[in-house]
Parts: C-alpha cells; sequence; structure tokens
C-alpha cells in the first residue's frame, strides 16, 4: 500500500510517501526556522503564507524521490489538527484536492498520533501496551497506549510545553531560534548543576507537568546577574535543561511503574535532546522498562510519521469525506 502524507500543522512544510506505513520511500521536510528566527518564535501569519508557497513543491519532490506519480497512490493522508488554523488548512485543502482529482481514499491524521507512530518508523517498533511521552514546542503529554488507534491521556502540561520552555529560555538568554538544539549545544560547555532551579511538584498527586515555573526561574536569575558572561550563559542552560530532563524523566517513569507497562516511547521535537534520550534511557534500563526512541529526524516535524500513521487508519478502514477541515483544537484523547 503506497500513501502519500503531508504535514503543515505548524513551521514545517513537509511530504512523505510510504509503502505498507513502515517502508520510508521519501521525506521531504521544509524548515521554516530562518522565516520565524528574527521573531524568537512562530509567527502564524508567516507560517500559513510559507506553507502554501512551500507546498506544490514539497510533494513533486516526495513523489519524485519515491518514484511514483499520483495515480500510483493507494491512499492521501494529511494533518488535521492540532495545530495552527492556517497553515493546518493549506495541508488539508491541498490534501482533498489531491483525492478529489485523483479518485484517492483520504484520511486525516492527529498529529499526537503522529509523533507516536514515529516509533514504528525503527527496526525496532514497541510492541502494546505501551506509554508514550510525546514532548514537543506546543504539546507535553503521556499517553497510555493500549491497542493499536487506542489511547488514554495519563498526564499532560498546565502550562508551557516543554518545547515552548526550551524555546522561551534561549531567547531570553538571547540565543536565537528554535531554542531546543541551541540549548543543548551551549548546556555542553556547562554546569548542569551550577543552579538548582526549582521542579514542579504536583501537590494533588496528579502525573501532570508543569515548566512555567523553571521557565520564571530562569528569568529572574538573568535579571539579577545581567549581563552574563558566556560561561554563565553555558551553566543556566546547562541547569536548565537538566531540570527540565528531570522531570520529564520522573514523571514518565513513575507513570510506567505504576500503571504496570513495561515499555515507553519518547518522541516529538523535545525527544532529539540528547541528554534527554540517554537519562530516559538510563532510568528505563534501571527499573526493566524497554525505551523505544526514533532517530531525531522522526523526532521533529515530519511527513513519514503523519504517513505512519495515516496509513494504520487507512488499512482500519477509515475514510475522511471532503468535507473534513483542519481541527486546530483537536485532542488525541
Ligand atoms: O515536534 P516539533 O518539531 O514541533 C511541534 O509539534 O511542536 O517540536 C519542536 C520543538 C521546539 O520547541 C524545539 O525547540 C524542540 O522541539 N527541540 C528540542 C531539540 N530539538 C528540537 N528541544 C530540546 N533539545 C533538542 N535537541
Ligand atoms: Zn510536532
Amino acid at each position: 500500500m503506497i500513501v502519500l502524507g503531508i504535514e503543515s500543522s505548524c513551521d514545517e512544510t513537509a511530504a512523505a510517501v510510504l509503502a505498507d506505513g513502515r517502508r520510508v520511500l521519501s521525506n521531504v521536510v521544509a524548515s521554516q526556522d530562518a522565516i520565524h528566527a528574527p521573531y524568537g518564535g512562530v509567527v502564524p501569519e508567516l507560517a500559513s503564507r510559507r506553507h502554501l508557497e512551500a507546498i506544490g513543491p514539497v510533494i513533486e519532490k516526495a513523489l519524485a524521490d519515491a518514484g511514483v506519480k499520483l495515480p500510483d497512490l493507494d491512499g492521501i493522508v494529511v494533518t488535521q489538527g492540532p495545530g495552527l488554523v492556517g497553515s493546518l488548512l493549506i495541508g488539508c485543502s491541498v490534501a482533498k484536492s489531491l483525492a478529489y482529482v485523483h479518485r484517492k481514499p483520504l484520511a486525516g491524521v492527529n498529529h499526537l498520533e503522529g509523533h507516536i507512530y514515529a516509533a514504528f518508523l525503527t527496526d525496532d517498533p514497541p510492541e502494546y501496551p505501551f506509554l508514550a511521552l510525546v514532548v514537543s514546542g506546543g504539546h507535553t503529554a503521556l499517553y497510555h497506549a493500549g491497542a493499536p488507534l487506542q489511547y488514554a491521556l495519563v498526564g499532560q502540561t498546565r502550562d508551557d510545553a516543554a518545547g515552548e520552555a526550551f524555546d522561551k529560555v534561549a531567547k531570553l538568554l538571547g540565543l536565537g531560534f528554535p531554542g531546543g538544539p541551541i540549548i543543548q549545544r551551549v548546556a555542553e560547555g556547562g554546569d548542569p548543576k551550577a543552579i538548582a532551579f526549582p521542579l514542579a511538584q504536583m501537590t494533588d498527586g496528579a502525573r501532570d507537568f508543569s515548566f512555567s515555573g523553571i521557565k520564571t526561574s530562569v528569568s529572574l536569575h538573568v535579571k539579577r546577574r545581567a549581563p552574563l558572561s558566556p560561561a554563565q550563559v553555558a551553566d543556566v542552560a546547562a541547569s536548565f535543561q537538566a531540570g527540565v530532563v528531570k522531570m520529564l524523566v520522573r514523571k514518565a517513569i513513575r507513570a510506567a511503574l505504576h500503571l504496570g507497562v513495561k515499555r515507553v516511547v519518547l518522541t516529538g521535537g523535545v525527544a532529539a535532546n540528547g541528554p534527554l534520550r540517554a537519562a530516559l534511557g538510563a532510568s528505563a534500563a534501571e527499573h526493566g522498562i524497554a525505551l523505544h526512541i526514533p532517530p531525531p529526524c522522526f523526532c521533529t516535524d515530519n511527513a513519514a510519521m503523519i504517513t505512519a500513521a495515516g496509513t494504520a487508519r487507512l488499512l482500519a478502514g477509515e475514510r475522511a469525506p471532503l468535507s473534513m477541515n483542519a481541527r486546530p483544537d483537536w485532542a488525541l484523547a
């Protein structure tokens, strides 16, 4: 089954072609980082305009790289939500037009389910049930995946997403955008124990996350000590990163142990973070939990993961009508 998938929920215009939802025949991602960098965050209006320019060439390249033509496809899938409405609309409109003209089955994909399906693009896909920690620029949540296409929400952030905290801290340290990869790089020259930023604890015992507290602590620390030397900036970056990693690892492992789940998937843009991958790996091994982390290129936004999830939906018999539309607030569970 050859499927074309389209992703345009935020600031990457992406298209991929997969065989049987597992074999990546092509995976094209046009990043908009350079467009948004001067603003220190994604500007929705600029994002949708750029999607409009990029989506045609990106799809053409994905088809050419895969060596297939539109009539060869067995289906077309697209990210329907959650995300920026203006961005989602571009992908949905194009997918619907192609499905209509070429008479192909169409399916809408939840972006977070796409992130989870990135784990199925590896040689070692997880067996069900598993716990998925999805950490991205827009979301930080733990899902229990009991069976294919079935998810229960275990916990989520009550304020900022982890990636959003990386981006905001990078901005206030004057490091640029997107913040995650830059903080990771700068942190390599710093001491993760230099500053003990407070870590959020849920007083009601919930499995939720919170990152606004550590972000505010970093902001106050930086204001009090300004101007910071490069060595001090590295220490702040390293200490902040260590704090976020500790909170994520602690919550994920505790939830897995409590639910008696033996497999954990780490995915989403922040899952590209080296220290997070290492720390969760160490803690999982210590507790006899198998950890599945997709390679970084499938962790950050891409269309291969959307196509993998969409193929599973098509194989399950799902069909989206041509009246389908963007669902900017679509909750996975
Ligand atoms: O999944 P993603 O590409 O887009 C969303 O769905 O949001 O995630 C983007 C987020 C950004 O906040 C970015 O700073 C973060 O992932 N990120 C990282 C790293 N690479 C990307 N955060 C920490 N360390 C990284 N290496
Ligand atoms: Zn994402």
